[in-house]
């Protein structure tokens, strides 16, 4: 059985005009990580407490189309026994699942990472789909230096990706195609033009090459930005002018949406790029969003792990998923910020 039309569906769901994509599924030393930030132990209890907190926002289905679950997330369910992929779609929401297996070193190339996570993959993304997941995610990293990206690095990837999205679609679920080129360094916002460029073409040459039909996936990828330590920090319009131009000489039409990940970029940065890039508009795909950081820093902070804050973190969280929504149409103002 193919399930293309389904896969087609809900790729077009996930990228439906005013919502975008959570990503909630940190892996348990990024979780870690984050709730060391805000002096919270990482027990499966607070990460269930926490993501239950998310997925019960109310009115948070206007502007979250789906939500990429940790292999542990996807198991778990709240306080009165709903699993969480049932809560979620219960409210007309998609649940996604993160397969990779992380970025490991790159044999040969120290400063370089490699996405694992192909052997069994297949049987994981059938389980996945019992499980209730439509939709998963692979992430590559690619980072910049003075000697790199490699070619090496960049087809490597690549390759993987494409493997990945290539079982994805066999097995029904809408892969989520993650070439994620980093912020971190000096570099200007030319070459990361250039390269996210080359990683971009590189990456839909290994679909092409494997077969993987671009109405069924989902592309994930970075803005084009400075360096975090570029002393010359582009404008917003810089940024949304050199995005779309990488876009429209590397990412065919076919493909239904572009949900950018936010890297590290201000939870009003990541905002403020995708209105712009909205507003100019005059591209073929859906600019949306698949936040992590961007969407949930502010609910975080607000929660630090005490339960009756739980309704302030929901509003911190309800309101930026609100304004991404509005960023959707061009329409999010700093007002916005103001009035919350
Ligand atoms: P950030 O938006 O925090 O970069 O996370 C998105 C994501 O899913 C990275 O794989």
């Amino acid at each position: 059985m193919s399930f293309a039309d389904e896969l087609i569906t809900t790729a077009q769901a996930m990228v439906t005009p005013g919502k975008g994509i959570l990503a909630a599924d940190e892996s348990a030393p990024t979780i870690e990580k984050r709730f060391k930030s805000i002096d919270v132990a990482s027990t499966e209890e607070n990460r269930r407490s926490y993501r239950e907190l998310l997925f019960t926002t109310q009115g948070a289905d206007e502007f979250v189309s789906g939500v990429i679950l940790f292999d542990e997330t996807i198991r778990q369910s709240a306080g009165d026994g709903t699993p969480f992929p049932k809560l979620l779609a219960s409210q007309g929401i998609i649940p996604g699942i993160k397969v990779d297996k992380g970025a490991k070193p790159l044999p040969g190339s120290p400063n370089e990472k490699v996405t694992e996570g192909l052997d069994g993959l297949r049987d994981r993304l059938i389980e996945y789909r019992g499980l209730g997941a439509r939709f998963a995610k692979w992430r590559a990293v690619i980072a910049i230096g003075d000697d790199i990206p490699s070619a090496n690095c960049i087809h490597t990837n690549a390759h993987a990706l494409a493997r990945y999205a290539a079982l994805c679609v066999e097995q029904g679920l809408v892969p989520i195609v993650e070439p994620e080129v980093l912020m971190d360094g000096s570099h200007t916002l030319e070459r990361c033009h250039d390269v996210t460029s080359r990683t971009l073409s590189a990456t839909f040459h290994e679909l092409f090459l494997q077969g993987v039909p671009l109405e069924q996936i989902i592309l994930k990828p970075n803005m084009v930005l400075s360096g975090k330590d570029c002393p010359q920090q582009a404008s917003v319009r810089q940024v949304a002018e050199a995005t779309i131009d990488c876009f429209l000489n590397t990412v065919p039409a076919a493909v239904p949406g572009i949900c950018f990940l936010s890297g590290g970029q201000s939870d009003e940065d990541a905002t403020a790029h995708l209105n712009e890039m909205n507003r100019i508009g005059g591209f073929p795909w859906e600019m949306s969003f698949s936040y992590g950081r961007a969407l949930q820093a502010p609910a975080l902070k607000a929660w630090g792990g005490k339960a009756d804050q739980v309704p302030a973190a929901q509003r911190a969280y309800y309101h930026r998923a609100k304004c991404n929504g509005a960023a959707r149409y061009g329409k999010y103002t700093p007002d916005m910020e103001k009035a919350a």
